[in-house]
C-alpha cells in the first residue's frame, strides 16, 4: 500500500512537471483527484485495511492528495502567466486603433447644399413653414379654390382636424409674405406630400425647392436672369434654358422651364414651374394681414419650384427615385466625399 501510494504520486508529480498546457493539466487533475481518480479510488479501498493501518495511510494519502494539489496549481500559475506573457510580447502599442468610419451627407442633402449656396450669392435667405398645412396656406391663399382639381382629397393626406400634408412648398411663400414686408427674397426647400402610387419615379413624399421674390417692380425678367443663373451655375455654362408657358393658379403669366446640357445627355428636360406672382395672392395676404403691404398695383415678385429628387436622379444618373429613401449603404457610399 504503501509503495502504490508512493508511486502514484510520483507519477502524478512527473506528468504535471511535463504537462505544457492548461488542458492537460486538468487532464492530470482528473485522472488522480477526480471523483475515480487513483487516489480517490485508493481512500476508498481503506475500508479493506485493519483498524491499526488506517491511521498511517490515511495521513500518507492526504500528504500525496495535497502534494499533486499543490504542484497541479503551482503549474497552472505558472503556465497562466506564461500565456499573458505572450499575449502582451503579441501587443503592439504603435498599431493604429480602430478606425471610425467617417459619415457622409445624403446626395439630396448635397445638392440641396449646392442650391441653397447658389441662391444665397444672389441674396435669398433660407425661409421655412410646418410640413402639415392648413388648407389656407396651401391652397387657398395661393388662389387655389375649393373646386380647384388640386384640391381633390385624393391629391394629398388629410388629417382628421382638416389640416394636410403640403403638397408643394409654395405654402411657405404665404407664411413668409404673412410675417413680413417686401422686400422679400427667400428660398425654400423641403418635403412635399402627395398620396402618389410609389414607382421607380414617384414617392409619396419628395423634396421641393421653393422660391420668391418680392419688392417694387421685379420683372420677368429677373426671373429668367436669376433661374438662368442658378442652372448654369449647377450644370455648367453651356446649359441652355427654356421657359415654356405653362399655368399655376398662384402665378401669371406662369412657364415650366426645361433644361438642355451635354451632362444630362443633351435632351430637353423639365425641371421647374415658376411665374409672377398672381395679383390675387397679393390681395389674399393683404386681407390676412389687415394691411396694403403687397398690394399689387405697388409691388411685383416671382416665385418659382422644383423637385431636388428628380434634379439628383438626372445629375447623379441615379435609375430609380426610391434609391433615395432605402438608406441602403452600398448605394449611399457610391456619393460619400
Ligand atoms: N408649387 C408648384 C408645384 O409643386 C411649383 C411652382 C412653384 C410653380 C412656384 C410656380 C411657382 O408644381
Amino acid at each position: 500500500m504503501e509503495d502504490k501510494i508512493r508511486s502514484i504520486r510520483e507519477a502524478a508529480t512527473t506528468s504535471v512537471d511535463a504537462a505544457n498546457d492548461l488542458p492537460t493539466l486538468d487532464a492530470i487533475r482528473v485522472r488522480y483527484l477526480g471523483k475515480t481518480g487513483e487516489i480517490s479510488l485508493l481512500s476508498q479501498s481503506m475500508r479493506d485495511l485493519s483498524k491499526e493501518e488506517r491511521p498511517r495511510f490515511g495521513s500518507l494519502l492526504n500528504e500525496a492528495r495535497s502534494l499533486v494539489t499543490d504542484a497541479i496549481e503551482q503549474k497552472t500559475r505558472a503556465l497562466e502567466a506564461v500565456a499573458e506573457k505572450s499575449r502582451y510580447a503579441q501587443f503592439d502599442a504603435t498599431l493604429p486603433g480602430p478606425t471610425l468610419s467617417r459619415g457622409a451627407s445624403h446626395p439630396l442633402t448635397q445638392l440641396m447644399g449646392k442650391a441653397v449656396a447658389i441662391f444665397r450669392r444672389m441674396g435669398f435667405s433660407l425661409a421655412d413653414g410646418p410640413d402639415i398645412e392648413t388648407e389656407f396656406h396651401c391652397f387657398d391663399a395661393l388662389n387655389t379654390p375649393a373646386d380647384h382639381p388640386a384640391r381633390n382629397e385624393q391629391d394629398t393626406f388629410y388629417l382628421p382636424d382638416g389640416r394636410l400634408l403640403r403638397t408643394h412648398t409654395s405654402s411657405v411663400q404665404i407664411r413668409v409674405m404673412e410675417n413680413q414686408p417686401p422686400p422679400i427674397r427667400i428660398i425654400a426647400p423641403g418635403a412635399a406630400y402627395r398620396r402618389d402610387e410609389v414607382d421607380a419615379t414617384h414617392l409619396a413624399q419628395f423634396t421641393q425647392m421653393e422660391g420668391l421674390y418680392v419688392a417694387e417692380s421685379v420683372s420677368l425678367a429677373d426671373l429668367k436672369g436669376s433661374l438662368e443663373f442658378f442652372f448654369r451655375e449647377l450644370f455648367g455654362a453651356e446649359t441652355q434654358c427654356r421657359f415654356r408657358p405653362h399655368f399655376f393658379p398662384f402665378t401669371e403669366p406662369s412657364y415650366e422651364i426645361d433644361i438642355r446640357t451635354a451632362l444630362l445627355g443633351d435632351s430637353w428636360m423639365e425641371l421647374a414651374g415658376c411665374g409672377m406672382v398672381d395679383p390675387a395672392v397679393f390681395e389674399a395676404i393683404c386681407q390676412k394681414r389687415g394691411d396694403r403691404a403687397f398690394d399689387p398695383e405697388k409691388i411685383s415678385g416671382f416665385a418659382f419650384g422644383f423637385g431636388l429628387d428628380r434634379l439628383a436622379m438626372n445629375l447623379l444618373a441615379i435609375p430609380d427615385i426610391r434609391m433615395l429613401v432605402e438608406t441602403d449603404l452600398r448605394f449611399l457610399r457610391q456619393f460619400a466625399n
